[in-house]
């Protein structure tokens, strides 16, 4: 039912961690399943994402989304990264049970979610970028502890 790329990518996930200092962090949640996604940009003066880095609580279609999300989004602008979207990463993937769409969509919401964070850090706009319904990493500075 899985496709080769999304078996690959959940049991070899790419870019997993997180980035110290990172230019944005979003942290975003399905309230129905209770998976979590964190997503950290490193993004430099010319506004291109040099490195993404991921966290996954969640299923194995959250996993390998946002594996994959991580390496379509690398060495892009944040406008081209505004371009990654759910169905971009599902495309990438070769396709997710419908059942899971929801889970690659986190991956997008994450995305956005920390390219809000970057933009309200550094006081710019980016086209097209809403304001994160879920992100919920009010929450991130405790977990130091
Ligand atoms: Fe919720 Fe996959 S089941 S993210």
């Amino acid at each position: 039912m899985y496709s080769e790329k999304v078996m690959d990518h959940f049991q070899h996930p790419r870019n997993v961690g997180e980035i110290e200092n990172a230019s944005g962090v979003g942290t975003v949640g399905n309230a129905k399943c209770g998976d979590i996604m964190r997503i950290y940009l490193d993004i430099d003066e010319n506004q291109v994402i040099r490195d993404c880095k991921f966290k996954t609580f969640g299923c194995g279609a959250a996993v390998a989304t946002s594996s994959m999300a991580t390496e379509l989004v690398i060495g892009k602008t944040i406008q081209e990264a505004m371009e990654v979207t759910n169905k971009a990463v599902m495309e990438a993937l070769d396709g997710l049970p419908p059942v899971k769409v929801h889970c690659s969509l986190l991956a997008e919401e994450a995305i956005h979610a920390a390219l809000w964070d970057y933009a309200e850090k550094h006081g710019i706009k980016i086209e097209g970028l809403e304001k994160p319904k879920t992100d919920i990493s009010e929450h991130e500075e405790e977990e130091e502890y």
